[in-house]
């Protein structure tokens, strides 16, 4: 099962990972997605736009990632490469990484060490070396960015801050901002009894900076089982906005802001 891949300027890169969906065991009324580490995992890394040519597979150590934040071309002169392939330059990719598939699809619990984190991996493309860099050690996932920098080098990213999971909702109480440039963080919060699912980045059209905009998310209050549309300023995460809504908006997975 792939879920998500990723795009830079030049390639389609595609992380196959052992997390198998059996489809006739799904027909037979089974689970149909399971964690086979034994099958092996390999990273995909293809030519846009150059219809015919072939995939190059390059064989990693298995791990998950349901969700990809970016990633982007370095160019050969900032990939500083040793003997053969020198100079090919390198592809740098970020998403939310945990050890094995991170989601139960037989109602049994997920380890809690097997929660998805930010990673980095470099991959060379000289000499096929991947390089995997946790970047942070909180667990965090559904990932989003200025959708203009999807593909480029970028430097802001959001992703849910997880509360652990409560009564099957998406485990997020907040959302963390992370500089992949610097390697700070920060938090927002909505609050006791408040959770959240994917925040949603809206741009400024006013402003040219790549955290010029807002989140949005659909935050759900369990006492009250009612949702607000809670909007963050992207580049504080302060609160600037709430839309109170008549009834609970349920959880989807994911979302898109349409002016
Ligand atoms: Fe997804």
């Amino acid at each position: 099962m792939m879920h998500d891949f990723v795009i830079t300027e030049t390639k389609v890169v595609i992380f196959d990972l052992p997390a198998v969906m059996d489809v006739q065991a799904l027909i037979d009324g089974g689970t149909g997605f399971y964690w086979d580490a034994d099958r092996g995992a390999r990273i995909g890394v293809l030519e846009r736009g150059a219809p015919g040519s072939t995939i190059r597979w390059i064989d990693v150590d298995p791990f998950w990632v349901f969700h990809f934040l970016n990633a982007h071309d370095v160019a050969p002169d900032d990939a500083p490469n040793a003997g053969a392939g020198a100079g090919a330059g390198a592809i740098e990719v970020v998403g939310c990484r945990s050890s094995q598939l991170n989601a139960s699809f037989d109602g049994s619990e997920v380890p809690p060490e097997v929660r998805p984190m930010l990673h980095r991996w470099r991959i060379d493309l000289g000499t096929g070396a991947v390089v995997d860099e946790q970047l942070d050690d909180r667990p965090t996932d559904f990932p989003r960015i200025n959708e203009a920098y999807a593909g480029l080098a970028n430097r802001y990213g959001y992703g849910g801050h997880s509360a652990g999971f409560v009564d099957g909702e998406p485990p997020f109480d907040g959302v963390t901002r992370f500089d992949l440039q610097t390697g700070a963080t920060a938090t927002h919060r909505y609050g006791p009894g408040q959770v959240c699912g994917e925040s949603v980045f809206a741009a400024d059209p006013a402003s040219t900076a790549e955290d010029g905009g807002w989140l949005l998310n659909f935050v759900h209050d369990l006492a009250e089982d009612r949702s607000d549309v809670v909007v963050l300023d992207a580049g504080t995460l302060d609160e600037v906005a709430r839309v109170h809504l008549p009834r609970r908006v349920p959880f989807g997975f994911h979302g898109s802001f349409l002016p």
